[in-house]
């Protein structure tokens, strides 16, 4: 081969080189977050493990027997999230965390170790550690649900670009600023901070409504009139504020004649018979604007917003500003203080200096407030102390509602055995505090569960023992799927729960010899049950065995579906 021809082949190859790596530089995202993903041990478990839940049945808490079932799961919020993906995808109506802040002391282990402020892959261990629970945590929301995330300055730029990417940035519904801490963080080398903020973001923009309910009560009292449409109080369509800006000669279509009658306060922007002319000009004499164009003055006076009210003899126009327009993006109330209204809340609840940072219960009872309706079911991930559920038991007993919440929290010094649970436990039943009284229970129940892991060594490929192996185990689980938490019998065959009027029943083996027997059992219990009947695949069961108060199920193909669907996010 000559020289020549060599060379050529060579040209040739190294133009292919250039054309892909063109191709994987064009292919690369071009805006948005790049981090190193850092892979976490409790996510790898999973592609040989079905994380599942186990009642500890001697912490159940019941205190009425018609509220609603709330939960405690006890474990790492990655395997209590896939369960969860099972049990309660599209259910959950507000999510509200408040995630490690990774401020580079001790508040947060990745794999076990404490990430520090000298650790290079900081933000990467934040990233991925918070990536993989939103992205579980998403496919749990209802169409019409929000999360709300709580976060300081060390991530805010991460995670609110990490959020827009994983629920949309058009689903981003505000940022608000919470003034937790009024007094300041004393850091010597910056501006103390006062403040953290909350990420509202809603699962679909079309469907997720905040609620504009006043959030304190100062401002409520300011809405003392009331008409068929709600509260509402007066403000002057003349607009006074805005300096320069809204003068006559700088804004001329804010300057225009209303005319009112003075015989029955009747309102128009046309020239009538009886009426006297009305312009927005103060009481020096300066010529100002309306509130409005004349086009939204029109729209308001159809829609009866406009009043006239006389004073000292001169007709003065208003606006009717209803207590709906008052959700800001700024919280600063004194009850957001979560020094008072979290840590010392909690001393007082629990009789001793039991968690550091607890929220102010009442920065998230007003995150419920605006994002939940009466039956909401609300998720915690991040449950900490377990100030959203206390915040939940607080908002059904306002309103009479029925919402249920899930808390999730690992046991990290103990806080979910020793304070999570004991602080539910004390708001629900009622306690004696340090001074002696008696401080009234909210009412409610709780069950509480752990983590499990059912070893399948290959979640890509799982044998039939471990199938078996599986639906033995899931029983639980599938109990808080229905609802029906309370197991009835659990034998070779089959185990039953009831609750709620309802039952659920597993059928375990692949003889069938037995299942008859079960459907007779269940259907003298004449209530509606769904029965899961072990398969190897779908579908096999459902025309043979379902019936008028029996719904069937299969077991465990399911199961395995969404743990593979999970492990490939
Ligand atoms: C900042 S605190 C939340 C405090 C809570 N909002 C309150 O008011 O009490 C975060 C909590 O999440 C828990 N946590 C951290 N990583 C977790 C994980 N991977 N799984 C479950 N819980 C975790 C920590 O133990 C801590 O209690």
């Amino acid at each position: 081969m000559s020289s020549n021809t060599n060379s050529s082949q060579e040209l040739i190859a190294r133009i292919k080189e250039l054309e892909n790596e063109n191709k994987q530089l064009k292919s690369r995202k071009k805006f948005g977050l790049v981090w190193e993903d850092k892979p976490e041990d409790v996510v790898l478990q999973c592609t040989e493990n079905i994380p599942v839940l186990k009642e500890v049945k001697n912490r159940k808490i019941v205190k009425d027997n018609f509220t609603e079932n709330n939960l405690l799961i006890e474990g790492d919020n990655y395997h209590a999230l896939s369960v969860l993906n099972y049990t309660h995808k599209g259910k959950v109506d507000v999510i509200y965390i408040d995630p490690p802040y990774n401020t580079g002391s001790t508040d947060w282990r990745y794999n076990n170790d404490y990430v520090d402020s000298n650790d290079q892959w900081r933000h990467s261990k934040w990233i991925s550690f918070i990536r993989n629970r939103l992205a579980l945590a998403k496919n749990l929301l209802s169409e019409s649900g929000f999360i709300v995330i709580a976060i300081d300055h060390y991530e805010l730029f991460y995670l609110g670009t990490l959020c827009d990417e994983v629920f949309g940035e058009n689903n981003r519904t505000g940022i608000v600023t919470v003034v937790h801490k009024p007094e300041g963080r004393q850091f010597s080398k910056s501006i103390n901070p006062t403040n953290e903020y909350y990420l509202f973001y809603s699962k679909n923009e079309l469907l997720g409504k905040i609620k504009n309910i006043p959030l304190d009560e100062e401002s409520l009292q300011k809405f003392d009139l009331e008409d068929s449409l709600g509260k509402y109080r007066l403000e002057e369509y003349l607009r006074r504020g805005g300096g320069d800006v809204s003068l006559r000669i700088n804004k001329p279509n804010g300057w225009y004649p209303i005319y009112v009658n003075l015989d029955n306060n009747e309102i128009s922007t046309e020239k009538k018979k009886g009426f006297i002319e009305v312009l927005p000009i103060t009481e020096s004499g300066q010529e100002r604007t309306w509130n409005t164009s004349k086009e939204t003055f029109e729209e308001n006076l159809k829609n009866g917003e406009v009043v006239v009210v006389i004073k000292e003899n001169k007709p003065v126009i208003y606006r009717k500003y209803r207590e709906q327009q008052i959700i800001k993006t700024h919280w600063v109330h004194p009850k957001y203080n979560a020094t008072r209204y979290g840590t010392q809340l909690l001393d007082k609840i629990l009789e001793k200096n039991s968690f550091s940072f607890p929220k102010s219960l009442y920065a998230v009872q007003d995150s419920l407030k605006i994002t939940s309706n009466i039956n909401s079911i609300v998720l915690d991930f991040f449950a900490g102390s377990g100030t959203t559920g206390h915040a939940v038991l607080e908002l059904n007993k306002q309103d009479g509602g029925n919402r249920k919440f899930i808390l999730c929290t690992n046991n990290e010094n103990k806080i979910c055995e020793e304070v999570t649970y004991e602080r539910i436990k004390r708001v629900i039943k009622g306690y004696t505090n340090k001074k002696g009284e008696k401080v009234e229970g909210l009412g409610g129940n709780l069950s509480y569960y752990k983590t499990d892991l059912v070893n399948i060594e290959k979640l890509h490929k799982v044998s039939d023992e471990a199938r078996i192996k599986v639906t033995y185990q899931a029983g639980e689980m599938i109990a808080v799927r229905e609802d029906t938490l309370n197991e009835v019998e659990k034998n070779d065959w089959w185990q039953i729960f009831d609750g709620n009027g309802k039952v659920t029943a597993i059928y375990f083996k692949e003889n069938k010899e037995k299942l008859q027997e079960l459907i007779s059992l269940l259907e003298k219990k004449k209530v509606p049950t769904v029965l899961y009947i072990f398969g190897w695949g779908k579908n096999e069961y459902r025309n043979e065995y379902s019936t008028k108060n029996i719904k069937i199920e299969d077991i465990p193909e399911p199961i395995l579906e969404v743990y593979k669907e999970i492990n490939r996010l």
